[in-house]
């Protein structure tokens, strides 16, 4: 069995195996209704518990219909109505209950230790739903839809990052050095991204280009990626935030400094940091790389259960 926590800890070769899987599913499924099941049904009698500790609609429903696609079962949990939410029980003997009940956990939660202390007492896989740190199954699906629309592979591309240095932008810098990309992240400079991540990437000997002006960053750019300024987990000052980004909203006048070809891309949900314009134009792909999450979560649950052929 394997988790899947970060993209930083995976290994490259695991990660495109996960996407060549993904493709592979999604070609095949081409005819298939909503809940009819993989040809094999490779995840059949096991159970998904997923708990939310906040909020999510894609996290959530890409995840149940992935483990149905595969001939499984999902039950969604939301932590305060469980005795250890309310302190009753501890995180030990909880995650030994879901080991037994369960085949695999998914976890979307405001603590990274949490996550780690789920790792360490659950003999079933963990999946991170997204942390303060990472939302690694969301990038991995991103780069699925940036090369399924591009036709290429993700190594060849100009990715930009234009907003708050985030658990998505982070996970994305991951990517970046596991996919060998360039990456540009326009963000104002008392929102550079965290010291762990840059570190992470020199130690990798690799290269991210950080400006502090939105339309150096997205020059020549395949791809625009941005998300909310406020994420869920910011306890700061919104007003005084969201003030500090006023230049660095993707309005239609600063997607016209990338290539003509350029899409625009966002996890959901969305605040006011992107014109409705542009969310709605041809070059915004967000419902494609919405729904590509179930295509690749089934992939990485393959990958958590050794599944994966
Ligand atoms: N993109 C994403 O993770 O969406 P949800 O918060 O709705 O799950
Ligand atoms: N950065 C956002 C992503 C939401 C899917 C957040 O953490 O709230």
């Amino acid at each position: 069995m394997k988790h899947f926590l970060n993209l930083k800890d995976i290994n490259s070769k695991d990660l495109r195996k996960i996407l060549v899987d993904a493709k592979k599913r999604k070609k095949l499924r081409k005819n298939l209704n909503t809940l009819d099941i993989d040809k094999g049904a490779p995840l059949k009698g096991k159970l998904l518990i997923q708990m939310f500790e906040k909020s999510s609609l894609r996290t959530r429903l890409s995840f149940y219909l992935a483990i149905k696609q595969l001939g499984g079962g999902a039950l969604t949990l939301r932590s305060n109505e469980l005795h250890v939410g309310s302190g009753e029980e501890t995180l030990e003997d909880t995650a030994k209950i879901l080991s037994t009940y369960g085949d695999g956990f998914m976890l979307r939660t405001d603590s990274e230790l949490k996550i780690q202390q789920f790792k360490k007492y659950l003999s079933i896989p963990i999946v991170n739903g997204l942390s303060p740190d990472s939302h690694a199954t969301q990038v991995l699906s991103d780069i699925f839809t940036v090369e399924e629309i591009k036709n290429k592979s993700i190594s060849k591309l100009n990715i930009s990052w234009v907003g708050d240095s985030n658990n998505v932008l982070n996970s994305l810098i991951a990517a970046s050095v596991k996919f060998n990309f360039k990456l540009k992240i326009g963000c104002p400079k008392n929102y550079r991204p965290k010291k762990f991540i840059l570190d992470w990437v020199k130690k990798n000997k690799r290269e991210i280009f950080i400006y502090d002006n939105a339309k150096e960053a997205v020059l020549n750019s395949d791809v625009i990626f941005t998300d909310k300024v406020i994420s869920l987990n910011d306890k700061v000052n919104k007003k005084k935030k969201l003030a500090q980004f006023t230049n660095f909203k993707i309005t239609e006048k600063l997607l016209s400094y990338a290539k003509k070809s350029c899409i625009f891309l966002h996890c959901l949900p969305r605040g006011n940091e992107v014109e409705e314009k542009v969310f709605f134009s041809k070059q915004s792909k967000v419902w494609q790389q919405a729904l590509n999450r179930i295509h690749v979560q089934k992939s990485i649950l393959l990958y958590c259960f050794d599944k994966l052929r």
